[in-house]
């Protein structure tokens, strides 16, 4: 059965509560759902799921990874995940010149890792709570979950 695990860096939950509305979907789709945040995670976790979701804000003074996501940035180019779907997500605030680009930043690992990249990542501004946003969400929740159904 095809399984998801969700890891996430968020400091004030606005990336947790998208990291939710994700596994939500998901597990509506019979998709069963690991989620960690990441400092209760390790990068090799990802070796054991189908579809690999990384949420992640972007922060300092330079749109940068948060520190507690490091470890995975480093780790997953490094990896071999192919075979297996991943996903982006993560939210920012659109008031910086570099929206949320932390969220491509791991795009771009995960295809160095060999995983197959599913519909437009998907970059929240700050909470999850205009209703195109969840509708964003979960239509990249069915693509993901498609991957592996059809
Ligand atoms: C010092 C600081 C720097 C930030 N830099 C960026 C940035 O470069 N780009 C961006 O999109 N958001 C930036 N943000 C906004 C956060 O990404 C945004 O508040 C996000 O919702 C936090 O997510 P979280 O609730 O999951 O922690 C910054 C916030 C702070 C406080």
């Amino acid at each position: 059965m095809v399984k998801a695990l969700i890891i996430y860096g968020s400091l004030t939950g606005n990336t947790e509560e998208i990291a939710e509305i994700i596994a939500e979907e998901l597990e509506s789709r019979d998709v069963p759902v690991t989620i960690y945040e990441a400092m209760d995670a390790d990068p090799e976790d990802l070796l054991d799921f189908d579809i690999v979701l990384i949420g992640t804000y972007t922060y300092g003074n330079d749109a940068e990874i948060p520190d507690e996501m490091l470890d995975y940035y480093d780790a997953i180019p490094d990896m071999d995940l192919s075979g297996k779907a991943f996903g982006t997500f993560g939210s920012g605030d659109d008031f910086y010149p570099k929206f949320a680009t932390a969220v491509d930043d791991f795009e771009e690992q995960f295809i160095k890792a060999g995983a197959a990249r599913v519909g437009d990542n998907c970059k929240i501004n700050m909470a999850p709570d205009e209703p195109e946003d969840i509708q964003a969400l979960k239509l990249y929740a069915n693509q993901l979950a498609d991957y592996f159904q059809n």
